[in-house]
């Protein structure tokens, strides 16, 4: 068996992506996460880019362990001094260097010759290899590079000190036929390459990233890079879920295994798109929640009959959890911590008083709580987390037809109650109001939605409500906002809040 690092670049790559930014505070969280689903490497961010880069990248640096930490940088000193400033405190730093090498990039975005960039890359590698042992090259637009020219890019990395040759599709371009010959090729034609680890970096402009990536893998690659839920640039990079599944179901054709805790997917994958407030498509493939429903009739009998009539996967492998009835309005904080705890998630007391406090409150309203209950809980924990943020106390809302719709609001904050009463045309109206009074805000709320938390499974009696909002206040940065509830309206409010406190965390 080949052992395939998985290189996670959820919060460089995928972070480029729209609607996909994070604070510092969600980045470390995600970081942890990503540790504790056993990636090898975490790309942390892009140092060079902005001073808030720079301050991720290095405090994910100090809060991982296990897994390298890497920053990407150009070709350039400064970029390298940046990267190596962000990454020197962590365990295993990784400094990663990147050169476009196609005639097109060269020609029109470089401006640089052949023999210029076959020197910046022995120079700046050189440069970078005098802070870091770990160094990796990435020839940008790999795959519409000339190849013996790109082989001569590589060979001159390897010879600077490069450990790893990352070989991307950066416009997704390729055919899996195409990056298998590529990788063959390399490993025949760069010098030096048997010392170095090849990667590979698709995205999915074709939606052939996970097949680019997994045919390199045939052809001898030994890391491949990928993103939670496949966000990134465009149209995303390949799927890391989608990949570590595929090596791992087919290891009888791949005779590969990565170091990927397969049951922490699931809650790798809720844990971004709550934080993005981007949803996971019903339909996508490991952590989509039609992935494991059988709707037919056909289906559904044969997987009674025998379950790998239909599956060739089983959801408990990727973690999702049981949405069978868990607990109940009688369960105590001791049960509910041993739930959690065998659901993987462990708790500090804080944070389990106040999924309690939740739990308790929900199990009044909803007859039965399910694992997937259990988890938006905790999930939506963060919801009043940061110093100085405001906590939803109580609200009544009047709504209906033919009168106006009012609210009362209180919120706490650094531990006073304020109170306000607002009038609206709709119930989240009325009460987004009421709070961008009391807090003497002028929010903007760019986009508002409403989803049901368990897609089709749970009853209309019993199903959870989970808003996402996006605001902003004064022209500034957008921020997402997500809350849950039975009552879709206390959703809503729950979402305002948690947004308007990202936008308070981000102005202290
Ligand atoms: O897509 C790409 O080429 C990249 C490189 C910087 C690795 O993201
Ligand atoms: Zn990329």
């Amino acid at each position: 068996m080949t052992r395939i690092k998985i290189f996670d670049t959820t919060l460089r790559d995928g972070e480029q992506s729209p609607g996909c930014s994070m604070n510092l505070r969600e980045k470390i969280e995600m970081a942890r996460q990503l540790e504790t689903l056993g990636v090898d490497i975490i790309e942390a961010g892009f140092a060079i880019a902005s001073p808030m880069d720079f301050k991720s990248v290095q405090a994910i640096s100090a809060a991982v362990e296990r897994c390298t930490v890497a920053s990407l940088a150009r070709c350039t000193k400064g970029d390298i001094d940046a990267a190596w400033g962000a990454v020197k405190d962590a365990r295993h730093p990784r400094i990663h260097v990147f050169l476009a090498t196609s005639d097109i990039h060269m020609e029109y975005k470089l401006k640089m010759t052949r023999e210029q960039v076959l020197q910046r890359i022995s120079d700046m590698v050189a440069y970078a290899k005098g802070f870091c042992e770990d160094i990796e090259f990435s020839a940008e637009d790999a795959s519409r590079s000339d190849r013996a020219f790109l082989a001569q890019c590589y060979s001159n990395a390897v010879a600077a000190g490069a450990t790893t040759l990352n070989v991307p599709d950066t416009v997704g371009y390729a055919t899996p036929q195409e990056m298998g010959d590529l990788i063959r090729y390399l490993k025949e034609h760069v010098a030096g390459v048997e010392h170095a680890d090849i990667s590979v970096h698709c995205h999915d402009d074709l939606g052939l990233a996970v097949a680019n990536s997994l045919a390199c893998v045939q052809a001898g690659a030994t890391q491949v890079e990928c993103t939670v839920n496949g966000i990134g640039e465009r149209a995303g990079n390949a799927s890391l879920e989608e990949i570590v599944m595929a090596i791992r179901t087919r290891r009888d054709f791949y005779q590969a295994e990565t170091g990927v805790n397969t049951r922490q997917i699931y809650r790798s994958s809720k844990l971004l798109s709550n934080i993005t407030g981007v949803p996971i498509a019903p339909s996508k493939s490991i952590v989509g929640a039609n992935a494991f429903a059988h709707e037919s009739g056909i289906h559904q009998h044969g997987v009674i009959a025998n379950a790998q009539t239909y599956e060739i996967m089983n959801s408990a492998d990727v973690g999702i959890p049981q949405n069978t009835m868990v607990l109940g309005k009688h369960s105590g904080k001791h049960a509910l911590r041993e739930k959690l705890s065998s659901m993987g998630y462990e708790l500090d007391d804080a944070a389990l008083e106040e999924v309690f406090g939740r739990f308790k409150d929900m199990a009044d309203r909803k007859k039965t709580i399910t694992g997937s209950d259990l988890e938006s809980l905790v999930l939506h924990r963060r919801s009043h987390a940061a110093e100085g943020a405001c906590r939803l106390v109580s609200h009544v809302i009047n709504s209906g037809t033919g009168l106006p719709n009012t609210s009362y609001i209180c919120l706490e904050r650094s531990g006073m109650k304020l109170e306000e009463v607002a009038i609206g045309a709709g119930p989240v109206e009325a009460a987004y109001k009421a709070i961008n009074h009391m807090l003497n805000m002028d929010v903007n709320l760019e986009s508002f939605s409403l989803n049901a938390v368990n897609g089709s499974e749970g009853t209309i009696g019993d199903a959870i409500g989970e808003a996402v909002v996006k605001v902003s206040a004064g022209g500034g940065e957008s921020f997402t906002g997500t809350g849950i509830s039975t009552d879709v309206v206390e959703a809503s409010i729950r979402a305002y809040i948690n947004g308007i406190n990202k936008i308070l965390e981000a102005a202290e």
